[in-house]
C-alpha cells in the first residue's frame, strides 16, 4: 500500500488508474464522499509561497468531512527559529493524520517521510519534483481524452526549473506511444537527469526546439509553463527569458481542433487572456480536477477507500 507520495513513481499505471478513476468517482457524486474523512486532520505544511496547491489540498479535505491546521510561509512556523523538518515532522505526526509538504530544498519532504508516523505528500521541492500537480495533470488528460497514451506532447516554457514538468514527464513515460516537443530557449532546457536517465534511457522519442510555431501543429496536448523567477540566479537572465513565449490566438490557428492546453499555473504572460475563452485552453478546468484527484489521494494515502 502507498504510504507516502514523493514522486510520481511511487505508484504504477494500474495504481493511477484505480486513482484516477476514484477521482472521478468523487468528481461525479462529491455528496457520496462528504463526510468520509470526519474527525481525520490534515496538516498543510508550506515553506514556500502556493495558491492553488494549499488551497486544493484544504479544499479537498475539508470536502471529504476532515479538518486541516498549518502554516503557509515559513517565517510563520519554527523554521524561523532554526528547527529541522525531522523534528517538525515528528511533532505534526501527533497532531495530524497526514500531512501534505511544500519546501524549496529538494528533498526536505523526503527526509521528512522517513522521521514520519503519518503519511507524507510532497507538494513540491524546490525544482525538483510536484507529484499532486502530475495527478492534477494527468487526471485533466485522462478524463478529457478518455485515457492516456498515443499523443504528442508539447511541454513549453522553463523546462530546466520547473518542477511541474520533471514530474510530468516522469509519469508520462510509461504510457504507450507517447512523444515529446520540448520547447525552450537554449538555457531553460530540460535537465539532464531528465533528457538522459528518463528520455534516453527510456528511448522515448523526444525533439528539443525552440520556436512554438514550429512544434504546433501536431501536438495533442500543450503544457505552457511559467519562467520560474524565484529559482534564478539573477534578475537580468529572468527579465530576459520572461517573454521568450507568449501563447495568442494568432498560434492558436496553427493547432489541431482538439489540442489542449494546460497549464499548472500562475501564469504570468506565456498565455495571453484572449485565450482563456478558446474550448482547448482547459487550464482553469484543471486546477479544479486537482481537488479531486487530492480528495482521492488522502483516501488512499489514510486507507479510507
Ligand atoms: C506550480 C509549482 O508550484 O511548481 N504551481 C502549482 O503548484 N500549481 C507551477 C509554478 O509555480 O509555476
Amino acid at each position: 500500500m502507498l504510504k507516502h507520495l514523493m514522486s510520481p513513481m511511487d505508484m504504477s499505471v494500474d495504481e493511477l488508474r484505480d486513482l484516477m478513476e476514484l477521482a472521478g468517482r468523487i468528481e461525479a457524486d462529491p455528496a457520496k464522499y462528504s463526510k468520509i474523512c470526519e474527525g481525520k486532520i490534515l496538516a498543510a505544511c508550506f515553506y514556500e509561497p502556493s495558491t492553488r496547491t494549499r488551497l486544493s489540498f484544504e479544499s479537498a479535505m475539508l470536502r471529504l468531512g476532515g479538518q486541516v491546521i498549518g502554516f503557509a510561509d515559513a517565517g510563520s512556523s519554527s523554521a524561523a527559529k532554526g528547527e529541522s523538518v525531522s523534528d517538525t515532522i515528528r511533532v505534526v505526526s501527533a497532531y495530524a493524520d497526514i500531512c501534505a509538504m511544500r519546501h524549496p530544498k529538494e528533498g526536505a519532504p523526503l527526509v521528512a517521510s522517513m522521521r514520519s508516523t503519518i503519511p507524507v505528500i510532497n507538494a513540491g521541492d524546490g525544482g525538483h519534483q510536484h507529484p499532486t500537480q502530475t495527478l492534477a495533470d494527468l487526471y485533466t488528460i485522462y478524463s478529457l481524452k478518455g485515457g492516456i497514451g498515443h499523443m504528442r506532447i508539447g511541454l513549453c516554457g522553463d523546462l530546466k526549473f520547473g518542477r511541474t514538468v520533471h514530474s510530468l514527464i516522469n509519469a508520462l513515460v510509461r504510457y504507450p506511444e507517447i512523444s515529446f516537443v520540448l520547447i525552450s530557449p537554449e538555457e531553460l532546457r530540460v535537465p539532464s537527469y531528465i533528457r538522459d536517465d528518463v528520455l534516453k534511457a527510456g528511448g522515448i522519442p523526444f525533439e528539443e526546439v525552440e520556436k512554438l510555431e514550429d512544434a504546433m501543429p501536431d501536438l495533442d496536448i500543450l503544457y505552457m509553463t511559467r519562467v520560474q523567477r524565484e529559482r534564478f540566479f539573477n534578475e537580468e537572465d529572468y527579465l530576459r527569458m520572461k517573454g521568450f513565449y507568449v501563447l495568442d490566438k494568432q498560434k492558436m490557428t496553427l493547432a489541431k481542433e482538439d489540442m489542449l492546453i494546460l497549464h499548472p499555473l500562475p501564469r504570468v504572460n506565456e498565455i495571453s487572456i484572449e485565450v482563456d475563452d478558446d474550448p482547448r485552453a482547459v487550464y482553469f478546468l484543471q486546477a479544479a480536477k486537482g481537488v479531486f484527484i487530492r480528495q482521492a489521494l488522502i483516501l488512499r494515502l489514510l486507507g479510507l477507500a
